[in-house]
């Protein structure tokens, strides 16, 4: 194989993306039975963040480890990034050392200049226009708790952001329906809406959206360099909370999805997110074991 990045869901085929999914299930009871083989031996992966991070950093050093692999941490304030020096430079520099490049930064084409550059596999940890390290992790978790998630109906409530872009691709890629509620304002990118409207449906009603879904998924409605907004954006939100009475118009079996880090009081309430349909923890861990099958897919040391 070539070399690869992952810097969309859309840097994968449908096939591609469910034998990843596929494989994060297969690693997880692996690791769950000590079977871990160290495929990631010798191997240096590092990781280039200009934003904060808990779990996008911890699954991948910890997941890099499980593999026998080894993890370098640039946080926003150590590189020389911070004081100017080229992406371009940057990657340069560090492909002729490492073997993985995982940043997580803020404009999108900061990524495509690392990938462009770059002479080892770049995978995206985060940008402002998407986050699809974050869709492996949710699409496994529906496909664990619920099976194929082709057809089904997952209902967007909140801001059209980075996060919702994902689950937008993921919805042409593997054919499912995502209905978007937003407020006129906060819709998301109308580009990438344009390539998935056979998918994607937006309104600004969050009970036409979650009118019989099988999941429901919301993020913060304040996304890391805005918090200066975020007084504003709570008032023009308010009405896209996801609370008990917005589940009870999804399907019954329901389940609940959030990225994390929530908000509990804003963009959802304590009672669904620490409720029965709520599973964003195995969500949330999830993201260990995704990201290991992508490791391994972008490095092709599948065994
Ligand atoms: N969901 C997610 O990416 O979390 P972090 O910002 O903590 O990495
Ligand atoms: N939309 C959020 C996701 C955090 C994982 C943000 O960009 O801050």
């Amino acid at each position: 194989m070539g070399l690869r990045h992952f810097l969309s869901l859309n840097d994968l085929s449908a096939s591609e993306l469910k034998l990843i999914i596929d494989r994060a299930i297969a690693l997880k009871a692996s690791l769950q039975d000590n079977r871990t083989r160290d495929v990631m031996r010798g191997k240096v992966a590092v990781l280039v963040f200009e934003k904060n991070s808990t779990r996008t950093r911890i699954s991948f050093e910890c997941g890099i480890a499980q593999l026998g692999g080894h993890a370098v941490f640039m946080g926003p304030a150590e590189s020389q990034l911070s004081r100017g020096e080229s992406v371009e430079d940057t990657a340069r520099v560090i492909s002729r050392m490492s073997d993985l490049v995982i940043m997580r930064t803020g404009a999108h084409e900061r990524i495509e200049e690392m990938a462009n550059s770059a002479l080892v596999p770049v995978i995206n940890g985060l940008t402002d226009f998407n986050h699809p390290c974050q869709l492996l992790a949710d699409l496994q978790t529906y496909i664990e708790y619920r099976g194929d998630i082709t057809g089904i109906t997952a209902a967007w409530i909140g801001d059209g952001n980075n996060v919702c872009h994902s689950w937008m691709n993921a919805a042409r890629i593997l054919d499912f329906r995502l209905n978007i509620a937003t407020p006129q304002e906060f819709r998301p990118n109308q580009a990438l809406y344009d390539q998935c409207r056979s998918n994607v449906f937006v309104t600004d009603d969050p009970f036409e959206a979650a009118k019989n879904a099988e999941v429901v998924i919301t993020d913060t409605w304040a996304s890391m360099g805005q918090e200066n907004e975020r007084s504003e954006r709570n008032n023009v939100f308010k009405p896209y909370r996801v609370d008990s009475k917005l589940m009870q118009c999804a399907h019954r079996d329901a389940l609940f999805m959030h990225c994390l880090p929530a908000y509990r009081g804003q963009e959802v309430t304590a009672e669904v997110i620490d409720g029965p349909q709520s599973v964003v923890f195995p969500e949330a861990e999830n993201r260990l074991h995704a990201q290991k099958a992508l490791m391994k897919f972008l490095l092709d040391v599948n065994d």
